[in-house]
């Protein structure tokens, strides 16, 4: 079975086609174009300027990605609907549904999320060729927008544990770059100066580590790094490292604490991460420190799975059609689609 997945939701523009069958899964092109360069300049993803490049390299690079065969060979079309930036939606599915409706082809929409979660298939053939053996799975998703602690008991089948109440772990790295000024997107940047500092040079607080429960809030901890700067009147390169290092230790801790605690009270066969953040070294070394100490299998995708991509899109649609679960979408119904920019993987 061949699916060709597009992926608009913020600032990549991303085409994907992958190969599925049995208990194997096949990339077969992989196409990025990253806007973060645009962007970078105004500190952040602006909606409008982000719709407009997506409108002139999506058509381009999708053609880049079919080839001569065009869509000869493929049997499905997949789009992220959401969550995201609902004008970038809008231009990936105008096209998913213009392609799909013209060529008579089945449309599924998949849930950006579920993409970041299916970037561990992509990344480890054992999970490809033995899915069922790592179920229940915890997976811990951290991106830009999103914190949550999932259940997946199977393909598809996802139960929220807990979730932050506030800001994402990839916007919190993002706002305490933002107020040294060191660049965006932010977590990257920090997460390297980090490894250079001392993690003991302040003491900030692990909010919501000891709560009997499985939620997040990294706002107090995020205001905590402001008072920290303030205080101080010159920061010099290495109080920059220092706060990094000391700002990350505080994030992985909660983290790392959180999912352990998690992983003893579901009675869970491996654990998972996903989501931009899920490039963060601290993080990944963190939970295979701990994982390794409980015997527990331990999968993360690679860095470049982590970023947004349509290559997790296609492979969440390949499982959900294998197993029945996607919403398939067929001739005028595709019209019927709409984006949503806030859609839960999991109430
Ligand atoms: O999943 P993603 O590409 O986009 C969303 O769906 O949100 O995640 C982007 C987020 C950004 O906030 C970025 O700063 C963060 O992931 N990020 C990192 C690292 N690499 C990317 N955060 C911490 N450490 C990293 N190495
Ligand atoms: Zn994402």
């Amino acid at each position: 079975m061949k699916v060709l997945a597009i992926e608009s939701s913020c600032d990549e523009t991303a085409v994907a086609k992958i190969e599925g069958g049995g208990d194997s899964l096949i990339l077969e092109k992989n196409a990025i174009y990253s806007q973060i360069d645009i962007h970078k300049k105004y500190g952040g993803v602006v909606p409008e300027v982000a719709a407009r490049k997506h409108l002139e390299t999506i058509i381009p690079l999708v053609d880049d990605t079919l080839g001569k065969d065009k869509l000869k060979d493929v049997d499905y079309l997949a789009v992220t609907s959401g969550p995201g930036l609902i004008t970038s939606l809008l231009l990936g599915m105008t096209v998913a549904k213009t392609l799909a409706y013209i060529n008579k082809l089945p449309l599924v929409p998949i849930n950006h999320m579920e993409g970041h979660v299916y970037s561990n298939w992509l990344s480890n053939d054992e999970l490809v060729k033995n899915s069922q053996k790592y179920f229940p799975s915890l997976v811990l998703i951290v991106s830009g927008g999103h914190t949550e602690l999932v259940l997946m008991k199977g393909h598809g089948d996802y139960q929220l544990i807990g979730q932050t109440l506030d800001d994402a772990v990839g916007e919190a790295y993002d706002k305490v770059a933002k107020m040294m000024n060191l660049g965006y997107p932010g977590g990257p940047i920090v997460s390297r100066l980090a490894e250079e500092g001392d993690d003991k040079a302040y003491k900030l607080p692990r909010p919501m580590m000891d709560k009997d429960n499985y939620d997040f809030s990294l706002a107090g901890l995020k205001t905590a790094v402001l008072y920290t700067l303030e205080k101080k009147k010159n920061i010099n390169k290495k109080d920059v490292k220092d706060v990094c290092a000391s700002f990350q230790t505080a994030v992985t801790d909660v983290l790392v604490h959180k999912t352990i605690r998690a992983v003893g009270e579901f009675g869970v066969k491996s654990i998972m991460l996903a989501g931009g953040v899920a490039a963060n070294s601290n993080l990944k070394s963190r939970l295979s420190v701990e994982a390794k100490k409980l015997d527990m299998p331990f999968f993360f995708p690679e860095i470049k799975y982590t970023g947004d991509n349509a290559a997790m899109i296609a492979a969440a649609a390949y499982y959900k059609i294998q197993n029945k679960q996607a919403d398939i979408l067929q001739g005028k119904e595709i019209f019927n689609l709409q984006p949503k920019s806030n859609w839960q993987l999991v109430k």
